[in-house]
């Protein structure tokens, strides 16, 4: 199989049936908003699947040491990581992670269970703290240069943890190794545990850039157990509908809790998310390369079109996730929200506002380029009728 433009050029049907991102808003309306992409399959990905259906027997399953160990080596092989495969957690998801990470602050932590999180930021992590009743510190960023403020100057008194998101969904960005050591200075520092979503790792659009895995720039054993990381393939190749993740918990104390939650609350991995993932990590290197880029020219053809605008778009270096400063557009929109006002011009984006930025709304880039084109036409024509 060639994953060139013309494979991801050609459209997968999502309006009908299930799709969340299809069905959401009606046939008029380009779907841009949740984190899905519209592209077909990477094609080992559904050769494994099927191969197992066909075999015609679901009953349940152990725990993968095959898929395990492909998610092992790919991370050793493409970022230098070595991870222990006794490390690892698995997850049906990131998001359960997150509330673990939170959970095991409350229940471990009472005293200083106060959790850092840089904003804005996918949403849940907020929920996350809040469900798990732990009180977020907010660390905001800078949606325009360098978005880490300086972390030396935070109270650290009375916190527990750290979440990151590495690479930052919303604003692309990924973090260098001076700021990840800032992080883990001010973690050392204060006794802090830091958790880091690395769900977007594999997305990193072009060079010079690159995905460091926070785990990689711990300086010692100590410093690196008290870190933890939650990967999954689910992103990167456009599989979260099988539900498979993993989190990595070097450390054996804080492992035990987060292994005791997920036997006893979560279910574990379905059996097509362990195919699928091992199949992802093993053979899925051709079309993720592919996949990229595609994302690049869906970039350019965006940064094009907010440059006419004379809209900021943030610097959009991983994910496929642009986040855009509409705030500019408040006076004139009146009570509207950005969001609402694109939406009614026939294209759904996600507000800003779910994760801590109003006035700002997250495009989602990783469609057909014909279809990101008509939706780029109905997004700069509904600017051009406003008064400005
Ligand atoms: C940063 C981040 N973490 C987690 C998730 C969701 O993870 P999961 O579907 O595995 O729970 C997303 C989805 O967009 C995300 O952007």
């Amino acid at each position: 199989m060639t994953y060139d433009f013309e494979f991801f050029d050609t459209p997968l049907s999502r309006e009908r049936g299930d799709s969340i991102k299809w069905t959401q808003f009606g046939p008029d309306v380009v779907p841009l908003w949740i984190a899905d992409m519209d592209f077909r399959s990477c094609q080992e990905i559904t050769e494994a699947l099927t191969r197992r259906a066909q075999e015609g027997c679901f009953g349940y399953s152990r725990d993968s040491r095959a898929a395990i160990d492909a998610m092992v080596a790919y991370h050793r092989e493409h970022y230098g990581w070595e991870i222990d495969p006794d490390w690892v957690v698995p997850q049906p998801g990131v998001v359960t992670s997150l509330n673990l990470f939170c959970k095991l602050l409350h229940e471990m932590r009472p005293e200083r269970s106060d959790v850092f999180i840089n904003e804005p930021v996918y949403h849940h992590f907020m929920s996350a703290a809040v469900l798990q009743h732990v009180r977020e510190r907010k660390v905001s960023l800078s949606m325009h240069g360098a978005p880490l403020p300086d972390v030396s100057k935070l109270d650290g008194r009375g916190a527990g943890g750290w979440m990151l998101c590495n690479p930052q969904n919303p604003l692309g960005h990924l973090w260098d190794a001076k700021e990840l050591r800032q992080i883990l200075d001010f973690a050392e520092a204060h006794g802090l545990l830091v958790a880091s979503d690395e769900i977007h790792g594999g997305l990193v659009l072009d060079e010079p850039y690159t995905y460091l895995p926070l785990m990689t720039q711990a300086r010692s054993d100590a410093e690196r157990n008290r870190l933890m990381a939650f990967v999954a393939p689910s992103k990167t190749w456009n599989v979260p509908g099988l539900g498979c993740a993993f989190a990595i918990v070097p450390d054996p104390v804080l492992r035990e809790h987060f292994t005791r939650n997920y036997d006893q609350l979560i279910p574990p991995i379905n059996l097509f998310g362990w195919i699928g993932a091992e199949a992802a990590y093993r053979f899925g290197e051709p079309w993720r390369l592919g996949m990229l880029a595609y994302l690049r020219r869906n970039r350019a053809l965006l940064q094009k079109a907010v440059a006419d605008w004379g809209l900021p778009l943030c610097d959009l270096r991983a994910t496929y996730l642009a986040f855009l400063d509409c705030t500019s557009l408040l006076p004139a929109l009146g009570t509207e929200s950005p969001r609402d006002f694109f939406l009614r011009h026939g294209v759904a984006v996600h507000d800003g506002a779910i994760f801590g930025a109003p006035g700002w709304v997250r495009i989602n880039i990783a469609t057909q380029t014909a279809l990101l084109r008509t939706a780029l036409e109905r997004m700069g024509n509904a600017l051009a009728g406003l008064p400005r």
